[in-house]
C-alpha cells in the first residue's frame, strides 16, 4: 500500500526524550499538552537556578506531579528527571542520583544556551563525575555545540564533535550518550558512522521542517528561533534522512521550549521553539513527507526506551491524515505563549490514546 493512502496511524504511546518543562505558572500551561500525547519526558534541568543536585530534581518533580494531578488526561505522565552537570558536581551525587532514580545529567558548555551559564567551563573537569556515570549506568545527555567565540555559530556543532566528543567518548566507552537536537550533516554522520549501542541522537521537530531560510523570511521571525539555530538544506536533508531511516540511534526528542511571546519578539529574543501541542504532527508530517510514515513509531515509541533501557510503553495513540489549524497563541500564565507554525495548517492531527 502507498503510503498517500494511509490516512490513520496507530502506534504504541511514545515518549519525548527531551523537554523544557519550565516551574511554577509556566508548568502548569505547558505541561497538559505533553501529557497527553506522551507516556513519559526527559525533563530538562534548566531552571534558574539549575537543577544541580538529586534533592532539587526530587523537589521538583514533586511540583511536576502536583501539577500533573490537576490536567485530568494524561495524569499518568511520567517525568523522568536530569541533572546539570556542572565543574562541581561530585562524584558521590551520582550515586545519590541513581538511587533516587534520577536517569541522566545534562552537559551544557557554559553559556550555549538559555540558562546555561552554570555550565562546564572544560569537560575533562568533569572526568571523575563522568567516570561515576559510567559505573552507575546514568546516561549524558549532551548540548554540542562550542562557546568559542572564534567559531561561527553555525560551525558550531561540528567543531563540537571535533573538539570534545571524540575525546570524551574515547575515554569513557561505556557511558551511554545521547547526543541531543542535533541540527547538522556532521552530527547525523557521526552518529551513524561511529555504529556504536552507547550512542544515540534526538532530533527535534524544527531541525526537520525547517532550514535557517526560516528565520529570515519576509523579516526576522523569532519563533523559528532556538538553539542550536537551524541550519542550511543540505543539513536539513541529512538530518530527514537520518530520523526516518529506520536506524535505532535516532529517536523523538522534541526540544520544546516555551517562552512568553513578548520575550521571543524582542531586541534580545529568547531561544527556543514551543513545539509540545503538536509535537506528533509536526513529526508525521515529516515522515510522511519523507515516505517513512512506517518508521514514525520506532523513532517515536521503540528506540528511546530501548537505549534508555527503560520498558516501551503498554498503551497506543491514534493519529488521523485530518487537517487542523495550529493556534497562534496559547494561556502562558498571565502572558502568552507562540506555538511554532501558530496559525499555520497541519496535514495530520492527533485523535487520542487507545
Ligand atoms: C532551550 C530553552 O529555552 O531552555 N532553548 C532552545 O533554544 N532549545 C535551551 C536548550 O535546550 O538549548
Ligand atoms: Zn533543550
Amino acid at each position: 500500500m502507498s503510503e498517500a493512502t494511509i490516512d490513520r496511524l496507530v502506534i504504541d504511546t511514545p515518549d519525548d526524550w527531551h523537554l523544557h518543562l519550565r516551574d511554577g505558572a509556566a508548568l502548569s500551561a505547558v505541561l497538559p499538552a505533553s501529557a497527553r500525547q506522551f507516556a513519559r519526558a526527559i525533563v530538562m534541568p534548566n531552571l534558574r537556578p539549575p537543577v544541580t543536585t538529586t534533592a532539587q530534581a526530587m523537589a521538583y518533580r514533586e511540583r511536576i506531579l502536583a501539577a500533573r494531578a490537576v490536567t485530568g488526561p494524561g495524569s499518568g505522565f511520567e517525568p523522568l528527571m536530569t541533572l546539570y552537570l556542572t565543574d562541581n558536581t561530585a562524584p558521590q551525587e551520582i550515586v545519590r542520583a541513581r538511587q533516587a532514580g534520577v536517569v541522566a545529567l545534562k552537559l551544557y558548555p557554559q553559556g550555549a544556551t538559555t540558562n546555561s551559564d552554570a555550565g562546564v567551563s572544560d569537560i575533562r573537569r568533569t572526568y571523575r563525575t563522568l567516570e561515576a556515570m559510567q559505573r552507575e549506568g546514568l546516561l549524558l545527555l549532551v548540548h554540542g555545540e562550542v562557546t568559542d567565540p572564534q567559531v561561527d555559530l553555525f560551525d558550531r556543532e561540528a567543531v563540537f564533535i571535533e573538539r570534545h566528543l571524540i575525546a570524551l567518548r574515547r575515554e569513557f566507552p561505556g557511558l551511554r550518550v545521547v547526543f541531543e537536537h542535533i541540527t547538522t550533516r556532521e552530527g547525523a554522520q557521526y552518529v551513524l558512522q561511529e555504529d556504536d549501542q552507547n550512542l544515540a541522537a534526538t532530533v527535534t521537530p524544527q531541525h526537520l521542517l525547517f532550514n535557517r531560510n526560516a528565520i529570515f523570511q519576509g523579516g526576522l521571525r523569532p519563533h523559528y528561533y532556538c538553539l542550536p539555530v537551524l541550519k542550511g538544506e543540505e543539513h536539513r536533508l541529512a538530518l530527514v534522512a537520518a530520523a526516518t531511516s529506520g536506524s535505532t540511534r535516532f529517536f523523538l526528542g522534541t526540544d520544546s521550549a516555551p517562552h512568553a511571546a513578548v520575550l521571543k519578539e524582542s531586541s534580545m529574543g529568547h531561544a527556543g521553539c514551543y513545539t509540545a501541542l503538536t509535537a506528533l504532527e509536526l513529526y508525521a508530517q515529516v515522515f510522511d513527507e519523507a515516505g517513512a510514515l512506517h518508521h514514525l513509531e520506532g523513532f517515536a515509541s521503540h528506540h528511546g526506551a530501548d537505549f534508555y533501557r527503560l520498558p516501551r510503553n503498554a498503551g497506543r495513540v491514534v493519529l488521523e491524515r485530518r487537517a487542523q489549524t495550529v493556534p497562534a497563541a496559547v494561556p502562558f500564565g498571565d502572558t502568552e505563549l507562540k506555538p511554532l507554525c501558530g496559525g499555520e495548517t497541519l496535514a495530520w492531527t492527533f485523535a487520542g490514546s487507545l
